[in-house]
């Protein structure tokens, strides 16, 4: 294993072992493990408990930037904050103007970052061409970057794919055309957009983006533990980890893993805890959606937390994800 210190980006040189100092702007993340954005799974209530048990950051579900400034209700739950810090709510959309309003009432309803998603490759979404369609049209997704950037104080981040298929992987350029528009940390999740989910995520790949920005970098996909992390850390370069999928029904394990990431004990919560915080969970959600809608959409997380713990309970067969 490459000692991590090496795989370290420009953003942040520093000897293994001394703790995490990533800056986003006058952020400082406590480590370098973070909760993906997950729409329709890492709601507030998920995201309260990653945070509390130590992810270095977590990212609200992707809001569309026009929903969010009409006041749709369900966007607004999404981008909800409370009992979260820092707070980052992540905007998608294909007009400068909704982007940069979006932006604007994500500062004003105390987010202390907000996300561009240009990486979302669901059709419903490219088709309205956001998310990863905005890979196809540097230049388009330049003026969105611009438009959010100069409407708030905050830091402006991205998310983004290595590119949209096989043989248009500009990442690198997009990534370094958003650090001279003032965007302040980059991650790229290892797939192109033809790709999906299918495959395993390039890690090394990652690298290309790395030495086309000095702003820090997040590398994404198929991080399932701490070996996995420091794996990707040295094979990418990046400054930090994220992680999506593993985190469903354990959202502590993004703080177990930025734990062992500094060399310090990672020890996973005792049942007692991980039953509590999924209690919690019900709660957060049946408080902020309401009792019927936070129970309905508490089941596949209960029924998550159910699979980490090993219970066997009798359900209905899980649908694939949208995403
Ligand atoms: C159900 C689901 C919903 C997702 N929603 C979002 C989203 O709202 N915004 C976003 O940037 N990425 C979204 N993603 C992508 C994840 O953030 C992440 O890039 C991807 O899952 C790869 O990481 P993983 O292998 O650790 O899961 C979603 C992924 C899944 C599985």
């Amino acid at each position: 294993m490459r000692d991590i210190a090496q795989s370290l980006g420009k953003a942040d040189q520093r000897e293994a072992g001394e703790p995490a100092s990533v800056a986003i702007g006058p952020l400082r993340l406590r480590g370098r493990a973070i909760l993906a954005p997950m729409s329709g799974v890492t709601d507030i209530g998920m995201r309260r408990i990653a945070n509390r048990f130590g992810a270095s950051l977590v990212v609200s579900e992707m809001v569309a930037s026009d929903d969010y400034v009409r006041g749709h209700e369900e966007t607004r739950l999404r981008a909800e904050g409370a009992g979260v810090d820092p707070h980052v709510v992540q905007i998608a959309g294909c007009d400068p103007y909704w982007m940069g309003e979006a932006a604007r009432l994500a500062e004003a309803s105390g987010a202390s970052l907000v996300d561009i998603n240009m990486g979302c490759p669901a059709k419903r979404v490219t088709g309205g061409y956001a998310g990863s369609a905005l890979m196809r049209d540097l230049d388009h997704a330049l003026g969105l970057i611009r438009a959010t950037v100069s409407a708030v104080s905050i830091p402006v981040t991205l998310k983004m794919r290595l590119g949209w298929d096989e043989g248009s992987k500009n990442a690198p350029e997009l990534a370094q055309r958003a650090e001279a528009e003032g965007v302040q940390l980059v991650t790229v999740h290892g797939r192109t957009r033809m790709q999906f989910y299918k495959g395993k995520a390039d890690w090394a790949a990652i690298r290309n983006v790395r030495s086309a920005i000095s702003i820090p970098l997040v590398a994404n996909g198929d991080c399932t533990s701490a070996e996995d992390a420091r794996a990707m850390l040295a094979a990418s370069g990046a400054d930090c980890v994220m992680i999506g999928r593993a985190a469903l029904g354990r959202p502590w394990l993004v703080g177990e893993i930025a734990r062992s990431l500094e060399g310090m004990p990672a020890d996973t919560p005792s049942a007692a805890a991980r039953a509590e915080a999924a209690l919690e969970h019900l709660d957060t959600l049946c408080r902020s959606m309401g009792e019927h809608a936070g129970l309905r959409h508490a089941r596949k997380h209960l029924a998550a937390y159910a699979d980490h713990a090993g219970a066997q309970i009798p359900r209905a067969p899980r649908t694939g994800f949208v995403w």
